[in-house]
């Protein structure tokens, strides 16, 4: 774990702690030890503290995050680290810290309790905590703004994002830097270190204060901070405590900011937000391990891919690989459809290049790695190509009949469907064990999200590629089985079953869509069909009243009349909201209270005011009922998969860790009587999942807090 060297009057502590250097459980403990040892050395003059291998200490090991069931647990954690930090800071020789690759969380923690810091000039630091729903709990929002200032601690510990060495360097986290590789910044390091024992005295950062003078300009600051915060809707507890604990390091001694930071981080650690956000950082690596794809199965290399169909998502795939640097060729049916195509690319990429986000150098690299076209020739050249036309069986039957003869061999065969089956496709291309989904989200070339669909006959080489393919392409890939929607399009089925129904019973579109946005979500039900398109819906509904998936699903009289007049959403100018030529901003529609009143009256409704709070949880409930079963069916492999789908493809707040993890804040027993209580009112179609009901029967949620 470390390596001690001692010769020529310096002690060199290496942090050997593969892959990151973590601060696992006795890293610190033997970090101090190995300076203990030097300061007992008389030969030893001044200690040197490196990482081994490829970066310093990324960060304390989060497992150790899940271990704290109490708050006093959790102040007692960050009682050890601030005592670890605070002995290594006392020592009485001078103890140099040299910096590559990440310095983050408690590794900056600990280089900031060391006296000197020298950095590569290629390393990063910061207090990335906030990600995880905390505060830096180390001495960290103390230490930084004694170093940096108090304005650039506010950055660091609320956005969470690194610095650079020289940016660090400019601002006095780090007092010296060096280029080079690895065995440079050692050798800079021990000469550093050389030359302080030689000078004399030490610095300690805690012995650093705010200037007098500053004091005001850096209490503005944490007050303006605050305000910001208050701005926003996320109801976050963390950059909240960020401010209050970097405030309490300009108006407090140390120790007694120390004592206010504990506290702080101690409140965030036991946070229902923190633990959301630590079992998704979990669940996301977990949903990187298939089973049946053992690690080690060999992944293609894509290097050329093609697209077919150039509509709304065959046009944001395309991009996204463009964006990844990979050719595309983009097929559509004729001219006029490429034309239209094309254009919507380079309009979004104007977008982003006004918005100073990509240059136009770069803008014209990506267009240029799209070749549209209206034939499969050079298709033989290809590694990938993803089948986007219209949701029709039939089409897309007969299209991954021509992609089985026009392709080779070995080319992975993906199909963007939403809801239809694979193995249907599979078939139909005579290649089956190349056949796979790869839903992309709307907006393709933005949301994270690839739900990768394994059908029956998907060879575990073409999942292997798909899921390194997704991650060279910036997305969170996730297995799921092959069943009606997979996971994300069937949860959502629910959820849209339940807004058409309370739209019929009385509330409004942007009343449903404000609740929703309320509780996080980036944009309500109505809001999200609008960029989708209603006409992509009404498809799936008319496969599944033709009998495509064998249940009762979700039955809409209004989109249904809504897609009749032409009204797709945001591409025709108007859907469940109506838009200004131009412009993305929804407005309200009083055609469509008319049109639910109508259906309303159809339907025997008796149309009545709808609490938000009764919004709320019929759709949550919704989304964990469905949840459940899919997760008992096995279409899903562990309840955090179905999490980082939702926070991924739809932009499930994280903090609230997904719909399965929500459920289980609310209470699975609170959600299983809901669900009774809407049999009860509502029908049928509400019945808990065996799943639900045997859980809450063991007293148990989806999840499990480590013992
Ligand atoms: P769209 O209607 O915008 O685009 C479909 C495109 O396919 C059109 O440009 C059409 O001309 C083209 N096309 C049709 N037949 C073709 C053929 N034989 N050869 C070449 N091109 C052909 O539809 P959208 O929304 O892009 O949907 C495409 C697929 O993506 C569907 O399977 C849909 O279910 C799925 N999907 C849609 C999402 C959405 O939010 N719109 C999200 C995820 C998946």
């Amino acid at each position: 774990m470390i390596r001690y060297e001692a010769g020529g009057g310096i002690a060199v502590i290496t942090i050997d702690n593969p892959p990151v250097n973590a601060l696992g459980s006795g890293v610190l403990e033997a970090i101090e030890a190995g300076i203990a040892r030097g300061l007992a050395d008389p030969s030893v003059q001044a200690v040197v503290l490196i990482g081994a291998g490829e970066t310093f200490a990324a960060g304390v090991d989060i497992n150790i995050f899940t271990t704290m069931t109490t708050r006093e647990q959790s102040l007692a954690l960050s009682d050890a680290f601030h005592a670890s930090l605070k002995n290594i800071e006392g020592a009485s020789k001078p103890v140099v810290v040299a910096l590559h690759g990440n310095a983050l969380g408690g590794g900056l923690e600990l280089a900031m309790s060391c006296h000197y810091r020298i950095a590569l000039s290629s390393a990063r630091v910061g207090q990335p905590e906030i990600l995880l729903g905390l505060i830096p709990g180390a001495g960290g929002t103390q230490r930084l703004p004694r170093l940096c200032g108090v304005p650039l601690a506010l950055d660091l510990c609320i956005d969470g994002k690194p610095v650079g060495a020289p940016r660090a360097h400019a601002a006095g986290i780090v007092d010296q830097l060096v280029d080079g590789d690895r065995d440079a910044l050692l050798a800079g390091a021990v000469a550093f270190a050389r030359a302080r024992a030689k000078a004399g005295g030490i610095r300690r950062t805690r012995d650093l204060s705010i200037a007098p003078a500053d004091v005001n300009a850096a209490l503005d600051a944490c007050d303006d901070r605050r305000a910001q915060l208050g701005k926003t809707a996320t109801p976050l507890l963390a950059p909240y405590a960020a401010v209050d604990a970097i405030k309490a390091a300009v108006t407090l001694p140390f120790d007694a900011g120390s004592a206010r930071e504990r506290e702080l981080f101690a409140d965030c650690l036991v946070s229902t937000e923190s633990r959301a956000l630590v079992h998704l950082f979990f669940a996301e690596r977990e949903a990187a391990k298939v089973p049946g794809v053992p690690k080690g199965t060999p992944a293609r290399d894509i290097r050329r891919a093609a697209i077919v169909g150039a509509g709304t998502m065959g046009g944001g795939i395309a991009m996204t690989y463009a964006n990844a640097g990979i050719p595309v060729l983009l097929k559509d049916m004729d001219d006029a459809a490429l034309r239209r195509g094309m254009a919507t690319i380079r309009r979004n990429y104007d977008a982003s290049v006004a918005k100073g986000r990509m240059t136009a150098d770069a803008l014209e690299r990506a267009m240029g790695l799209i070749t549209p076209t209206t034939s499969y020739d050079g298709f033989d050249a290809v590694d990938i190509v993803v089948e986007a036309v219209f949701e029709d069986l039939a089409l897309k039957i007969s299209t991954f009949g021509d992609l089985g003869r026009v392709t080779r061999h070995d080319c992975v065969l993906a199909s963007n469907t939403s809801t239809l089956d694979i193995d249907a496709l599979a078939h139909a291309s005579g290649r089956s064990s190349n056949v796979i989904g790869h839903h992309f989200f709307s907006p393709a070339n933005v949301m994270k999200l690839l739900e990768i669909v394994r059908g029956r006959d998907t060879g575990p080489e073409t999942i292997a590629t798909s899921q390194k393919l997704a991650k060279r392409l910036g997305k969170v890939g996730v297995v799921v089985g092959n069943c009606f929607g997979f996971v994300a399009n069937r949860m959502l089925l629910q959820y849209l079953r339940e807004s058409y129904l309370l739209l019929e019973e009385g509330a409004t579109v942007a009343a449903i869509d404000r609740v929703m946005t309320g509780f996080g979500m980036p944009v309500g039900p109505f809001g999200m069909e609008d960029i989708a398109g209603l006409d992509v819906g009404a498809r799936i509904r008319e496969h599944l009243r033709a009998g495509g998936a064998g249940t009762a699903w979700p039955e809409s009289a209004i989109a249904n009349r809504l897609v009749e007049m032409g009204r797709f959403g945001q591409k025709t100018g108007a859907g469940w909201y109506r838009y200004e030529s131009g412009s993305r901003t929804p407005l309200v529609d009083p055609l469509i209270d008319t049109l639910a009143s109508e259906v309303s009256a159809q339907r025997g409704i008796a149309r009545r005011a709808v609490p938000d709070e009764e919004v709320l949880a019929r759709l949550t409930t919704a989304l964990a009922n469905e949840g459940a079963r899919v997760l008992e069916e096995g279409y899903a492999s562990r309840a955090g998969d179905i999490d980082v789908i939702y926070c991924y493809g739809f932009g499930f707040p994280r903090y609230r860790g997904g719909p399965m993890f929500y459920a289980d804040t609310v209470g699975l027993p609170t959600v299983l009587a809901r669900i009774r209580e809407y049999r009860e009112r509502f029908g049928d179609y509400w019945k808990p999942a065996p799943l639900l009901e045997q859980l809450v029967g063991a007293g148990r949620g989806f999840y499990r807090l480590k013992e």
